[in-house]
């Protein structure tokens, strides 16, 4: 449970660097019996009262544990912000914005989200009542355009997947509050994480993080949090959420607290392996087009010089050839393992037209530039010539032919 008194740091932790934060924040020894140095998990649901109705601190898991609060107290301190809430998964802490609606309410969405957003929308909240449109949110323009009497959540990511857009945080949440203050600016911060941007200060209203990804770090637990300033909307949220019981496990809050501690160490390493691995790409005959955020050509190199302070270890590329060879590159991969996902310390790749986004029609993927060569990376901490070995003995494997060798089109969005 994270009340005001909870939500503001102790003096010595609010002006300490990002790193020692997610060392610290959160972490008080004095809280705990024999002052445990890391947090123990409390595996109680329940917990002794003083007197019937005299709670000291918790009282029953759905309403909040100890370890929880540990783990939101460091997530509000890694944004700089009020409040945060920690979910049973990304969905569960998007779901629980959806479920701030009613129905008739309208929810103005960017055209490249995660699919399960796209799914949750189109299929869930479309059951319930609520309106959606799916728009493309690069120009700001089609925003305003699409802003209804009745939209209550703007909703977007600040990098696209798997095509790697950048979207103006700011301009965006601008451009909303300057139709109605009233309306709700969310954005997944899944992909950038709080150590290269804090989407608060830009002006949105509300944070979404998946923290099975990068904060997390080791692929073992399934979280999700909400982090946010305003307090009438964590006050409805709570509500929603000790009510309904979309709740993490204690065990679960114990991994990702625990993973978060490197946060800062992991996303320095995964930026620069992610770098030598685009520049490999890029140069490599038999890759047509490589999406980084980190090349100085990125088509929205303004933004991110102002928005974000690093790169993170996604990109994904296009390669010379179609499906059979797309596979037979993924096939061919002895250290990237072939999955879904990203953020973690082991390197993965997935083929988007088969995996993350299958569930789309062709056209909605051509749309969005989802072709059959499109690989995407998530490059994780290993030795980087390694990953760069493994890379290029599976290009030369896939069966694509060399740039200079093509005749006709190859799809390159
Ligand atoms: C950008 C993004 N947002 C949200 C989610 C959902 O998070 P979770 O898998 O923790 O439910 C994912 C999962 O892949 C994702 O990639």
């Amino acid at each position: 449970m994270c009340d005001d008194d909870t939500a503001i740091p102790a003096d010595h932790e609010k002006d300490l660097a990002f790193g020692t934060k997610l060392i610290h924040s959160g972490n008080h020894p004095d809280e705990w019996t024999y002052k445990d140095v890391i947090p123990p998990i409390s595996l109680s649901t329940i917990y002794n009262a003083e007197s019937p109705g005299v709670i000291q601190n918790y009282e029953y898991t759905r309403c909040g544990n100890p370890i929880r609060s540990v783990l939101e107290k460091c997530l509000m301190a890694m944004d700089n912000a009020k409040y945060a809430l920690v979910y049973s998964s990304g969905m569960s802490a998007t779901m629980s914005m959806v479920s701030m609606l009613a129905p008739g309410d309208h929810i103005l969405c960017s055209s490249d989200v995660y699919g399960g957003t796209y799914r949750l929308l189109s299929i869930i909240a479309k059951q319930a009542g609520i309106l959606f449109d799916f728009i493309d949110f690069i120009n700001t323009e089609n925003i305003v355009q699409n802003i209804k009497p009745n939209t209550k959540l703007v909703w977007f990511e600040s990098l696209s997947n798997p095509l790697m857009r950048v979207l103006d945080v700011k301009k965006v949440s601008d451009v909303v509050h300057r139709i109605r203050t009233d309306i709700l600016v969310a954005v997944d911060n899944s992909f950038i994480t709080p150590y290269f941007q804090k989407p608060l200060n830009l002006g949105v209203d509300v944070i979404m993080y998946s923290l099975s990804k990068y904060i997390n770090g080791h692929s073992d637990a399934l979280m999700g949090a909400l982090v946010t300033n305003n307090k009438e909307l964590y006050d409805k949220l709570y509500v929603y959420q000790y009510t309904c019981g979309n709740v993490p496990s204690s065990f679960d809050c114990y991994m990702v607290n625990r993973g978060l501690k490197t946060l800062h160490v992991r996303m320095e390493h995964h930026m620069k392996n992610a770098f030598v691995v685009a520049q490999f790409l890029r140069s490599h005959p038999k890759v047509l087009k490589v999406n980084y955020v980190g090349f100085p050509d990125h088509p929205q190199r303004d933004v991110i010089n102002k928005q974000f302070t690093g790169y993170t270890g996604l990109l994904s590329f296009y390669i010379n050839g179609g499906l059979k060879e797309s596979v037979k590159l993924l096939e061919s991969l002895k250290l990237f393992y072939i999955t879904v996902s990203f953020g973690c310390y082991e390197s993965l790749a997935a083929l988007p037209t088969k995996m993350t986004h299958a569930s789309l029609t062709d056209e909605q993927k051509y749309s969005i530039g989802i072709y059959e060569n499109l690989v995407r990376l998530s490059i994780g901490l290993e030795y980087v010539q390694d990953l760069i070995d493994d890379l290029n003995q599976a290009l030369e494997a896939s069966g694509a032919k060399d740039k200079t060798n093509t005749t006709g089109s190859i799809n390159v969005y």
